[in-house]
């Protein structure tokens, strides 16, 4: 290798707050026309675990395919660990580490022997110590009773984990996961989501893509929020939440009022269920309003607003619910 890794003045930079990931106008069209990403521009900061949210069709696979140095942009710069992709490619991908859509298998190889063969193929991994971090590799992803079993064998689940440990194999600055729970049941997500939270406490950033908001919502301290081919936001998940107000949620038994008296109150969209009664709370002090409930006699058990989730921030952005197939 020409350049086996980033120099130490590149890496201080990195730790200074420079972005490991950072897209400037990133837009692909294929071939048939289809506008897949659309001047994608992208801060992802060291140290996070970063989510790439956004409903199927939405062009995650395709960007990450672009950061990676599989496919070129049509126009616009992609920099990963402060270089220049695809150009830099010989030198980025052995500090990343990357599970993209269908990890490519040798069905008639076992789990072990796969991860084997792959290791060896990496021109920057020690084959002294490949058994080892195999097993290892295997460890962290529950797939040591199975590693002797044939690929073809696996089940999707296991397909996804195996690709997972591939990446897993060598110590990375960066890892890129492409939908890393698909095929999943929830334990298996929950697994994922501890190993991506173990990674990170390491210090590794972990930039990870979903379709499935509330995963983000537990594992993820940054995300950018995708919708066809265009970036609708991206911050902490925090600064996204915060953006937007939660719901106000009253408990009482006696709903029809509380609703009534809500609705005189300026509250809107008043949905009551069993004994609760949500609303977009009204622009004036909630103490005002809990008075106006009491004063009408409505019994109140309960009285607050409810934080406000990531699905909350996307529906207030895209004015949609995020379950849209793409
Ligand atoms: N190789 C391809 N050729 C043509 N269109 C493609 C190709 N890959 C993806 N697309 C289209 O680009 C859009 C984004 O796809 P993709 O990046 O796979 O989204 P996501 O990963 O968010 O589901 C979709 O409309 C998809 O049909
Ligand atoms: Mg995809």
């Amino acid at each position: 290798m020409d350049e086996p890794s980033a120099t130490e003045p590149e890496r201080d930079r990195e730790d200074a707050g420079e972005s490991v990931i950072a897209t400037r106008g990133l837009t692909k069209r294929y071939r048939g026309g289809q506008l897949a990403v659309d001047g994608l521009d992208l801060t992802v900061p060291a140290g996070s675990v970063f989510g790439f949210l956004g409903p199927n069709g939405s062009g995650k696979t395709t960007t990450i395919r672009m950061l990676m140095g599989l496919i070129e942009p049509t126009s616009g710069a992609a920099r990963v660990l402060g270089r220049p992709m695809p150009r830099s490619s010989r030198a980025v991908l052995p500090h990343v580490g990357a599970l993209i859509e269908g990890p490519a298998l040798y069905g008639f190889l076992c789990g072990r022997d796969n991860l084997l063969r792959y290791d060896a193929a990496d021109p920057t991994a020690d084959p002294r110590t490949r058994r080892a971090r195999v097993a290892t590799a295997l460890d962290r992803v529950g797939l040591t009773a199975a590693a002797g079993k044939k690929a073809k064998a696996y089940s999707l689940g296991m397909k996804q984990r195996l690709g997972l440990a591939a990446a897993l194999l060598q110590p990375r600055r960066l890892l890129v996961l492409d939908e890393p729970t698909n095929g999943l049941d929830p334990q298996g997500m929950r697994e994922i989501r501890s190993l991506v939270r173990e990674l990170a406490s390491d210090g590794t950033t972990v930039f990870l893509s979903s379709h499935l908001l509330d995963e983000i919502e537990q594992v993820c301290t940054h995300a950018a929020v995708m919708a066809q081919g265009r970036l609708i936001t991206q911050g902490s998940v925090a600064d996204l939440a915060a953006g937007v107000r939660g719901r106000l949620v009253v408990t009482t038994p006696d709903t029809g009022d509380a609703a009534r008296v809500l609705k005189e109150q300026g509250a809107a969209d008043v949905v009551v269920t069993d004994d609760r009664v949500t609303a977009e709370p009204p622009d004036r002090d909630l103490a005002e309003v809990n008075a106006a409930l009491v004063t009408a006699g409505v019994r109140v058990r309960g009285f607050g607003v409810e934080r406000a989730s990531l699905e909350d921030a996307f529906v207030a952005l895209t004015g949609e619910g995020f379950d849209v197939a793409g």
